[in-house]
């Protein structure tokens, strides 16, 4: 159990709620993997919940890449989440070695008035999103989706618990190239329609980690 030590006045803090990560992909990486799918691959669209057209595995070279690349970044937030959720009374153990399982690893392509629904992922605990490429012209359209009250075109959308007072159960991303979230398996997400034209692509990595 991790004890609460206050001992800052005035002081905001937020103890509860899965940790989200960011972390912004290099423009080689962002190649590689955009290359890696258009060689492309064996189709398992059928298996997944999305209604999106095509969701494509990512062969072995591809998934030793990005698992290699995003290794440091994925250990970082181990150390983040349990500094935060013991008070910093605890960090990784240093003497042990971070170990990473990439359980599933797949790209996403959806297109204009495609969706994704409410969903979570299995077979691990913690999943990812990463951007590759947006249709030319979506800013138009977030433009004018940008004087709505609501924004949401071809964004997504993650889900924690219920509304309440003084709490955020629920947020929108809107993707950017290179932009690259990790998030607790457990956690719904959903992503809206788009209407411009063209391909929305992301790919998804399903992980476990552990010290070993
Ligand atoms: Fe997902």
């Amino acid at each position: 159990m991790a004890i609460l030590k206050n001992d800052k006045s005035p002081n905001f803090f937020a103890p509860f709620g899965p940790t989200m990560g960011y972390f912004k992909m290099p423009t080689e990486m962002i190649n590689f993997l955009n290359e890696s799918m258009d060689k492309k691959l064996d189709d398992f669209s059928d298996y997944l919940v999305g209604k999106v057209s095509q969701e494509l595995h990512f062969d072995k070279e591809t998934r030793k890449y990005a698992s290699e690349k995003l290794f440091n970044f994925v250990v970082d937030y181990h150390q983040y989440t349990k500094n935060r959720n013991s008070f910093g009374e605890h960090n990784l153990d240093l003497n042990k070695k971070p170990y990473l399982d990439v359980t599933a690893a797949w790209f996403v392509r959806q297109f204009e008035n495609e969706y994704n629904p409410m969903h979570i992922h299995d077979n691990c605990t913690l999943s990812s999103v990463g951007y590759l490429k947006l249709p030319e012209g979506i800013d138009k359209e977030w433009e004018e989706d940008y004087k709505d009250h609501y924004p949401a075109n071809g964004h997504i959308n993650f889900v924690y618990g219920s509304t309440g007072l003084y709490s955020c159960s629920n947020f929108l991303v809107k993707p950017q190239v290179g932009d690259f979230y990790i998030f607790p398996s457990y956690l719904f997400h959903g992503v809206y329609p788009f209407y411009t034209k063209g391909e929305r692509r992301s790919f998804s990595m399903n992980m476990t980690f552990s010290m070993v």
